[in-house]
């Protein structure tokens, strides 16, 4: 029977014959599964292990400071890189959901193959892809191939002469969790929701500015802390915030106002192919909608998202 002490145990042993004294290189993201790949090779390798975390300018608030403060804390070789704005230059004006996700994916790449030159001889390019990433990138109806472009599954651009190690490419995420726990990863990372590879940029309809990722990066931060306070964070699949392209009219004293419209989106899944919105609790919804609308300029009206996939997908890009 499988248990993840034995997983451990024999995958660290295969990657140590693998992988011997070669360097190899990993790109962090925040999630689960890169980290608990990450953690698996390092107990393997040690220091050979070079890993990379770049910073988009898309991740949540502070997420970026204390997600690579943690990875430092694990003991990982890790480097973090500040590439912001090339990521903002790369999507300025850019509004369809595909170009976003291409503008995104193609500079991840630049930034990350210009990275990954600094590390003399590395042999090898490890990655997090987990069972489910595999079936999704080859089924042909798969909403990943048809509806959006994941870049994150086979990634390899052609000019990288790396070849691919994938630890957890048999495990279901569940797995890759007791996986995590076994390797003493922090329960912050391993319990952390599934967050899209092009991050906030899917989730401001329209184009990206600076100005809008930090209203929503703000907007984000009070419901996520919430959730996480109220002891409902685990009770959901994914939640995050929905920038909308629209303006609507509220009061504030006596003055008219024109101000952005937010979506609030909590679901509850197994794996993310199908969901069903989260039914949480009125009061709860209250208090954020209220604190959303006292703490975040620019915001003045929060909409709850109430459509289950299908036909609704858990992003609205
Ligand atoms: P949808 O919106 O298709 O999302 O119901 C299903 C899951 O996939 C995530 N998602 C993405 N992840 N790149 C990613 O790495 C993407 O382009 C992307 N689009 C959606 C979404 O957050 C959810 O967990």
């Amino acid at each position: 029977d499988w248990t993840p002490d034995q997983f451990v145990q024999s995958t660290v042993d295969d990657l140590k014959s693998q992988l011997g004294n070669d360097k190899v290189i990993l790109g962090l993201s925040g999630g689960v599964d890169s980290s608990v790949a990450a953690m698996l090779i390092h107990q393997a390798i040690g220091p050979n292990l070079h890993c990379i975390f770049v910073d988009n300018g898309l991740l949540r608030k502070d997420e970026f400071e204390s997600v690579l403060d943690s990875y430092m804390h694990m003991g990982l070789n890790v480097k973090g890189v500040d590439a912001k704005q090339r990521f903002y230059d790369a999507l300025a004006g850019l509004s369809d959901p595909e170009a976003k996700r291409k503008a995104i994916g193609k500079t991840f790449i630049d930034v990350f193959d210009a990275e990954a030159h600094g590390i003399e001889n590395a042999k090898w390019l490890a990655q997090g892809t987990i069972y489910p990433d595999v079936i999704e990138s080859v089924s042909v109806n798969g909403p990943s191939v048809t509806i959006k472009s994941h870049h994150n599954v086979g990634g390899l651009p052609d000019y990288m002469k790396l070849k691919v190690v994938e630890p957890l490419k048999t495990l279901f995420k569940d797995e890759v969790r007791l996986v995590g726990k076994t390797l003493h990863i922090d329960e912050n990372i391993l319990n952390r929701h599934p967050f899209p590879g092009p991050g906030l940029a899917i989730r401001i309809l329209g184009d990206i500015t600076p100005d809008k990722v930090a209203i929503l990066q703000e907007v984000d931060h009070v419901f996520i802390s919430n959730l996480k306070k109220s002891g409902l964070y685990n009770e959901v699949w994914q939640a995050g915030a929905m920038l909308l392209p629209v303006q609507s009219v509220g009061v504030m004293g006596d003055e008219r106002t024109y101000e952005r419209v937010v979506a609030l989106r909590a679901v509850t899944s197994v794996d993310g192919m199908t969901a069903d919105w989260a039914h949480l609790p009125y009061d709860f919804l209250a208090d954020v909608s209220n604190e959303i609308i006292n703490k975040v300029k620019g915001v003045n009206r929060v909409v709850y998202d109430i459509s289950s996939k299908p036909p609704a997908t858990i992003e609205w890009e």
